[in-house]
């Protein structure tokens, strides 16, 4: 549905869902600021009915799937991205998140998967912002998030629970300005055999100085 180098982001079919429950079971070893959010299979099952397959103009959740496999990762899908409205009464902004199963990280999906997913918003949506919020601690999701164009904005004090404690999270933000300003060269073109909210896309683009 949308393509990168690395990746593939599809929509969720019912066959992936208990796939979806058990990385919300994975990451044991996680460091004490990650929040972690376990979820039974009946419970992702509801969502997705409810959640009309996890996909509307408003809010989304798509697969990750890598096009080749890489050494030593587990086979098949990768992980996941979101999208949802933060603030839909008073903003058109977007926010996203993501989740890469373990033996999947490193390996440049982060960024890819952020770039595509930013980019499908601005060509498909009327929004001026699509911003993401990690733990201030979160070194590797924050070194993707710049790399793939989003700049920090601040830091949200007590922002979420874990680990026992409050914790800050760091605000990250493109706007629709900056997105032109890094948008790839060739425009890129809906996939009509799928879906008319579609995107191809190339690399991440090119790091700024900041
Ligand atoms: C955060 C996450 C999405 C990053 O994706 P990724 O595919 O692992 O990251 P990338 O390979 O695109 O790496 C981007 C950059 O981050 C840095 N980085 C990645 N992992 C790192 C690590 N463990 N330690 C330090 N730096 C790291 C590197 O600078 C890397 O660039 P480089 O490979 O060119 O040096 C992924 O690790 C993940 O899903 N983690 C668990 C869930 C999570 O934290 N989600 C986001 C918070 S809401």
């Amino acid at each position: 549905m949308i393509r990168g180098n690395l990746i593939e982001l599809r929509l969720f079919r019912e066959a992936d869902l208990p796939l979806l429950s058990r990385w919300t079971r994975e990451d044991h070893d996680s460091p004490e600021w990650f929040q972690r959010r376990i979820e039974s299979e009946t419970e992702t099952r509801d969502r997705f009915s409810t959640d009309s397959g996890f996909w509307s103009t408003d809010r989304g959740r798509l697969m990750i799937e890598p096009l080749r496999r890489r050494r030593g990762a587990s086979p098949g899908s990768a992980g996941f991205i979101t999208f949802w409205r933060p603030a839909p009464s008073i903003s058109d902004a977007y926010e996203i998140g993501i989740y890469l199963s373990i033996s999947h990280r490193r390996g440049g999906y982060g960024t890819e998967a952020q770039s595509l997913l930013a980019r499908f918003l601005f060509e498909n949506r009327p929004t001026g912002r699509v911003q993401a919020t990690t733990a201030v601690e979160n070194t590797s999701e924050r070194a993707a998030l710049e790399k793939a164009g989003f700049r920090v904005e601040g830091v949200l004090r007590d922002w979420f629970w874990a680990g026992g404690r409050r914790r800050d999270a760091a605000l990250y933000s493109m706007t629709r300005q900056e997105w032109e300003a890094i948008r790839p060269a060739s425009p890129s073109r809906p996939d009509s055999s799928r879906s008319h909210e579609s995107s191809r896309s190339a690399s991440p683009p090119p790091k700024r100085g900041r």
